[in-house]
């Protein structure tokens, strides 16, 4: 009830291995099970309860009843117990239940009529049940009713008006009649519960929009894995771009989340649900730009005119002098993390084309050339977000081709590095200052979170912070 991967691009079926793992462990399990129970008394003191009618047999015929207009007086409502249980599911318990109602009372035995009001109490109810969860066909949380027990201790009954040894009988066998009813509806009612919680997993998408142009299938590999201590949701966690979805070309690796029980949930994501992301931004053309000089500083000593590449490219102030020029840079691999114990690497790999810009803005293409750089950094989580701070640490720089013949790239690797340090990477920085927001469902706060960079995943050890309604009742 919480917030939740194919891997070689080749026609070969894949190993779905989660990319996004969610562990409850038992602190989590009691938590949410003390909001639950929080949530489900208030609602048993404000909800109206519908009438109940029927027919006691009283040896002589039956006599037909309805109680209407029960108002609640007092609830006694225990702590329930919730449990997992191991490869099942959970284990519910409900046990010292006492329940007191006032209500009217009417009774019909042939053209005999007689009513009045009544005090009902139900003492020591007991509900056990085992709830299954699994994965659905659509590869969905799901949840169902295992088994269901329950059990009214006693039933006190007190009859204000009435009259009539005919009504004296019904009063006497009510009390016993009240109990097997109770007892027979409490599974059902907790059935239609499940079966509505259930509805709500299954309008949940395991596939969404994480922005325009790109989706995140989120949709199970696995059924829960149930040990006594925890439970853990295992995701696919992969990205596509939304018009051209292609399998990432490289393998995801599974990860086991680091066992902690200090905390209510812990979150796994792996190095490869982050380079799908990034694989899925190439593949959606989000990794491009083009860098005019009216973009660079005014201050900045770099301007992007044929005349500031005069002493590092001889030949192009002579074939187009004075002239601005524009670069057009676009990844022509995804950008690689690379998740180390502690610290995180980002490669990024692009080709550069410029271009002269005439004075008819008729494009010059000059040349090409293939640059990577590497950044590493750290990153943290603060007000439910993920953000990081990078430092630059190399730049490679080659020429890939030429349209004013060749020329020596080392002063302009240095320019290059200059551009990085002082432009792209302030720009990296205020984005991941910035951060990004966590997916929280509506109501989930995160409280005394921590943030592990481990090698190969990124873990997030989080308790939470429940206001109920998770789900409200149009959404049943
Ligand atoms: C699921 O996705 C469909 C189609 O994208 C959307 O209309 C619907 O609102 C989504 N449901 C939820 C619960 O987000
Ligand atoms: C999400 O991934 C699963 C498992 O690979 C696949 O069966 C399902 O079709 C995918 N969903 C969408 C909407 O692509
Ligand atoms: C960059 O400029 C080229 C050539 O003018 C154009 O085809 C391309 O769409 C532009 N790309 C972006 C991201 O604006
Ligand atoms: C080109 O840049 C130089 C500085 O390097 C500047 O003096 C010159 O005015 C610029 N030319 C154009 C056309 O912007
Ligand atoms: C640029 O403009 C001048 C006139 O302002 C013109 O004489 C010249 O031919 C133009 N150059 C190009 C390359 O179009
Ligand atoms: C870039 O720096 C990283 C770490 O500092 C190093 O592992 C890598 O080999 C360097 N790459 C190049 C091309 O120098
Ligand atoms: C430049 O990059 C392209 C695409 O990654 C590659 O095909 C080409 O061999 C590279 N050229 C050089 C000189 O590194």
């Amino acid at each position: 009830m919480m917030l939740l991967l194919l891997l070689l691009l080749a026609p070969q079926a894949s190993v779905a291995q989660p990319g996004v793992k969610l562990m409850m462990s038992s602190k989590g399990l009691d938590y949410v099970t003390n909001v639950i129970t929080g949530w489900a008394q208030e609602k048993l003191l404000t909800t109206d309860i519908p009438q109940i009618s029927g027919k006691v047999n009283i040896g002589i015929g039956s006599v037909y009843y309805v109680v209407y207009d029960m108002k609640v007086v007092k609830v006694d409502y225990p702590q329930p117990s919730v449990k997992f249980e191991e490869n099942a599911g959970l284990h519910m318990e409900l046990c010292g239940l006492s329940i007191a109602v006032t209500a009217e009372w009417r009774t019909k035995y042939g053209l005999i009529k007689d009513g009045g009001t009544l005090d009902l109490a139900l003492f020591d109810v007991c509900v056990e049940s085992l709830l299954q969860l699994g994965k659905d066909d659509q590869a969905r949380l799901s949840v169902s009713t295992l088994t269901c027990k329950a059990q009214v201790g006693r039933v006190y009954t007190k009859f204000h008006g009435g009259a009539g040894i005919l009504i004296q009988a019904f009063m006497d066998l009510f009390p016993g009649h009240i109990k097997a009813m109770t007892e027979n509806a409490i599974c059902p009612l907790l059935e239609k519960e499940i079966v509505n919680l259930e509805g709500v997993l299954a309008a949940m998408n395991v596939t969404y929009h994480v922005d325009p142009s790109l989706i995140l299938n989120n949709s199970l590999t696995s059924d829960p894995v149930i040990q006594t201590s925890d439970m853990e949701v295992d995701f696919k966690g992969v990205f596509y771009s939304e018009w051209n979805p292609m399998e990432p070309p490289f393998p995801s690796k599974d990860f086991m989340l680091p066992c902690e029980t200090g905390h209510m949930f812990t979150l796994g994501i792996s190095q490869f649900c982050l380079n799908s992301y990034a694989y899925a931004c190439l593949t959606a053309g989000l990794l491009q730009i083009n860098v005019t000089d009216s973009m660079i500083p005014q201050k900045s000593p770099v301007r992007l005119n044929t005349s500031y590449f005069g002493p590092f490219i001889p030949q192009l102030p002579k074939m187009f002098p004075n002239m601005l020029m524009k670069l057009q840079v676009f990844a022509d691999e995804a950008p690689a993390v690379s998740l180390q114990m502690d610290s995180l690497s980002l490669l990024l790999s692009a080709a550069v084309k410029a271009y002269a810009i005439d004075n008819t803005t008729t494009l010059h293409p000059l040349f090409t050339l293939n640059l990577t750089t590497q950044f590493s950094g750290k990153l943290n989580i603060a007000n439910e977000k993920l953000m990081g701070k990078m430092g630059f640490d190399n730049l490679t720089l080659s020429l890939a081709s030429s349209e004013i013949g060749t020329f020596q790239t080392t002063t302009l690797k240095n320019v290059a590095i200059m551009g990085m340090k002082n432009g792209f990477l302030p720009k990296l920085n205020e984005m991941l200052q910035r951060g990004f927001p966590l997916p929280l469902m509506k109501g989930v706060a995160l409280v005394k979170t921590v943030l592990q960079v481990q090698k190969g995943f990124l873990a997030v050890f989080s308790d939470v912070q429940i206001s109920p309604p998770l789900y409200t009742e149009e959404e049943l």
